[in-house]
Parts: structure tokens; sequence; C-alpha cells
């Protein structure tokens, strides 16, 4: 059987994407954020997984406001880095992994969340960013990808227990996968972060250390937290933490067995306008 071994949570800032892209990496601005993310890269050359299952959102890209599916599994064979307005990104082509994404598709439909099935879409900073931010730039992603987007830019956005509810279906789904995959889950977005408005630059580390805290700890009880909380205390794109819930739901504990074990915990202001977060957690 498939097995989900791990979960790794990161933001998804589209500067830093562009300072790999164009190589200003080293300048003292973005040093501390790279570093940051050091023993992640060798964490996961030595913790390889078969496949990435990454949680992300789409930022009116793929999907612009004429149709906006809340939750979408990409089964694709393969998803191109998408044109954001300036060029797509210099980065590998995603390879997905259609036959895993189907079954999870299958399983948790039967589960009864509603999935919307995508089988052509280019996939944005949401998901290129944090692929670069553990692997670098290679000349190939280091495994097949399956890509689910998740709607927290147009209200109504999905709520932090439905979220969480849904990593329990997909944990089960990957469980009923009849290959011995190894399958890592990704959630991303966040953290505390505004990017209009007269708010506009809004950092909240005390929400943000709190929410790393909890989301270890106690993620049942975070699940609870309403949008209301996550918009006053992070911003308006702060609501782009829920996506991290649903990664945590696949975790081994909350379906009643050992607690993760934390391989790495990372924060860092400024980047860009966001505050950049980072954990792994691995399933014992
Ligand atoms: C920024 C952050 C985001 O999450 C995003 O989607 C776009 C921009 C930023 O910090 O600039
Ligand atoms: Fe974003």
């Amino acid at each position: 059987m498939a097995r989900i071994t791990a979960s790794v949570y990161t933001s998804h800032i589209p500067a830093i994407g562009a300072a790999l892209d164009l190589g200003k990496t080293h300048e003292p601005y973005w040093q501390p954020v790279f570093q940051g993310y050091e023993s992640s890269r060798q964490w996961l050359k030595d913790n390889r997984p078969d496949v990435i299952f990454l949680v992300y959102n789409d930022h009116a890209t793929a999907f612009s406001l004429d149709m906006i599916p809340t939750f979408a599994i990409g089964t694709a064979a393969e998803f191109k880095p998408a044109d954001e307005g300036w060029g797509a990104r210099p980065v590998p082509t995603v390879i997905g992994h259609p036959e895993l994404a189907s079954h999870i598709a299958q399983s948790v439909i039967q589960q009864d969340f509603d999935l919307t099935i995508v089988n052509k879409m280019d996939v944005d900073h949401g998901l290129t960013v944090p692929l670069s931010l553990l692997c670098g730039q290679p000349q190939a992603w280091p495994c097949p990808v399956i890509p689910f987007a998740v709607n927290v830019v147009q209200y109504p956005v999905p709520s932090g227990q439905r979220c969480f509810n849904l990593g329990q279906a997909i944990r089960k789904a990957v469980e009923s996968y009849d290959e011995p995959l190894n399958v890592q889950i990704w959630g991303t977005g966040g953290m505390s972060h505004q990017l209009q408005g007269p708010r506009a630059g809004l950092i909240n580390k005390a929400f943000d250390n709190a929410f790393l805290d909890q989301l270890i700890a106690d993620p049942a009880a975070l699940a609870k937290k309403p949008h209301i909380d996550y918009v006053r205390e992070a911003g308006s794109e702060g609501i782009e933490l829920v996506m991290w819930l649903i990664a945590r739901g696949a975790m081994a504990d909350v379906a009643g067995g050992k607690p993760p074990r934390v391989a790495h915990r990372f924060y860092h202001v400024p980047a860009s306008n966001t505050a950049v977060g980072h954990l792994i957690l691995e399933n014992p």
C-alpha cells in the first residue's frame, strides 16, 4: 500500500522564485531566506518521495474568476509552469501521476468531498516556488507531483475544519492505493500577509508562531479557527494558511497514530510582503 511518510509546509512568495531565477540568492536580503531551507534540501534528498501531493492555491492563473473550483485535483500527465504576466518561470515541467491522482479523486469523492478533476492546467508560483525552495534548480523535479488547488482567493473559501477533514480523507485514499509508494503531502501558502488596502504589508509574528505551535501540537483545535480570525490577525492573504490544515490532517496521529517528529522549523521576516514560515513533520 502507499503511505504518507511526511508533510512539508512552506510559504510560496513569488519574489523568492524570482530571486532564485535571477541569481540573487546570496544577496543580503535573500540569503537568510534560502539558508532557512538549506537543511530541507538535504532532507528531501535523504527522504526522497515517490510522489508529492502538493496542496497549493492558484492565483487567478489557471482558473480565472470565470470558474472557481473550491478543491481541484490535477490528474494530467504533466503541468507546465504558468506565464503569470512576465513569462513562465524557467523551471521544469511538473510531471504528474495520473494513476494515483485518479485513485485519490475516486476515493475522496466517495468520501463525500466534491473535487473538480483537472486534466489540463498550468501551475503558478503557488506550486512552483515551494518546489524551488526544497529542490533548488534541478533539470527535472525529483519525482511526480499531484497538484491539488484550493480556492483561497475568492470568497466563500473552505473552512479550516473542512480542510482538516479533507486531509484525513486524502490519507485514507493514499493508503488504499495498491502500490508501495512513499508519498509526501505538502501544504503551502501563508504566513501572515496582506497585499492590498490600508493594511497592506501587515505581518503578525505572534500569530504566525502560535499557528506553527498549534499546527504541530493540536491541529484539531487549530482547525476550529474561523476565517475571520485569519483575516483579522494574519491579513487578507493569511487565509492561505487553511491549506496547511489539509496536509496536517493527513498525518498519522490524526488517525490515532503516534505524533509526528519535527524535522525542521523555520520562520523569517521579511520576504517581499510576507512572513516566511516552513515546517517539516515526519510520521513515526
Ligand atoms: C506575495 C505573496 C503571495 O502569497 C502571493 O501570492 C503574491 C505575492 C508577496 O509577498 O509579495
Ligand atoms: Fe499567494
